[in-house]
């Protein structure tokens, strides 16, 4: 298995790694320069209670165009598989550093909070990965979130799967009235023929009933997604005229610009 340290690059800050337990490690963030007020710094994760659904792709989706965009941004990954740590590693292996972009691989509860809160004012954005599981780990992502993605790839027992975040993602908000994140279901992998699925067909509908909000945008199967990981680095830093490509960059704009509507809608309505 594959685990990174902490890589970071593009921002003004620099790491100190600490160990903790035996293998993994945690950046300890010192930055040199503050960004605005802690309010600027917006939280989002992906979420689901089974392996598979596309959370790191989503995770990794919005990082690259963010950071594309010239935001701040900085992936917080909490799980042990380090799939984010990868790809992180990998596009600078291959001479694609993304700017903008720094990664810290957490695997301690207990560290969220204090993390999140040491990253507050300094970036724009925190994305945070979490394992394919019932985790406790989804507790204090949940809390620190403005905004939970749940990721659906369309198979029933992925449905069963996202049925069961929302569950515990809805115990939690009940639990504790300060955690009132934004949820979405996204769908993700899509293929011509799930067009016709009636989650796909009817997902305003049914995430209504489930007072939730549904994406829009569908982030359809394509080789990029998985080739991203090996060969390219992030797919907004490349140019290129294959179709595929093409497609999978107009869908990065319009997923993340789609959830931080979301976002600012929601604030505005606090406000
Ligand atoms: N839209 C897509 N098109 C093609 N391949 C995809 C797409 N989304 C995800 N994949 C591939 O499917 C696999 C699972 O996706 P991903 O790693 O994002 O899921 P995950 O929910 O993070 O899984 P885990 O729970 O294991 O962390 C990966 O190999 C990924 O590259
Ligand atoms: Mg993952």
């Amino acid at each position: 298995m594959y685990y990174a340290n902490a890589l970071v690059s593009g921002l003004d800050c620099y790491l100190n790694s600490a160990t903790i337990g035996r293998r993994r490690r945690v950046a300890v963030l010192a930055f040199e320069e503050e960004r605005g007020g802690a309010e600027m710094t917006k939280i989002m994760s992906a979420i689901s209670t089974k392996g598979g659904s596309g959370k790191s792709t989503t995770i990794r989706i919005l990082a690259a165009q963010l950071a594309s965009e010239g935001k701040k941004v900085v992936i917080i990954d909490t799980d042990p598989q380090g799939s984010c740590a990868q790809w992180v590693q990998n596009a600078e292996n291959k001479g694609r550093k993304i700017e903008n972009l720094g990664f810290l691989a957490i695997n301690q509860l207990t560290d969220i909070e204090p993390t999140v809160a040491k990253l507050r004012g300094k970036v724009d954005y925190i994305l945070l990965d979490v394992q394919g599981a019932a985790t406790a780990m989804i507790l204090p992502v949940a809390k620190v979130s403005d905004l939970i993605i749940l990721p659906w790839a369309v198979t029933q027992d992925d449905w069963e799967a996202l049925k069961k975040s929302y569950v515990i993602l809805d115990r939690i908000r009940t639990d504790d009235a300060s955690i009132s994140p934004i949820i979405v279901i996204s769908n993700n992998r899509i293929t011509a023929p799930d067009l016709n699925h009636p989650y796909v067909k009817n997902r305003f509908d049914v995430a209504k009933k489930m007072n939730i909000r549904a994406a829009e945008t569908l982030i359809w199967k394509r080789t990029p997604y998985t080739d991203m990981l090996i060969k390219y680095g992030s797919i907004p830093q490349i140019e290129s005229t294959n179709e595929s490509i093409v497609k999978a960059k107009a869908e990065h704009q319009a997923f993340t610009h789609e959830m931080l509507s979301m976002l600012s809608e929601a604030q505005a309505k606090v406000a």
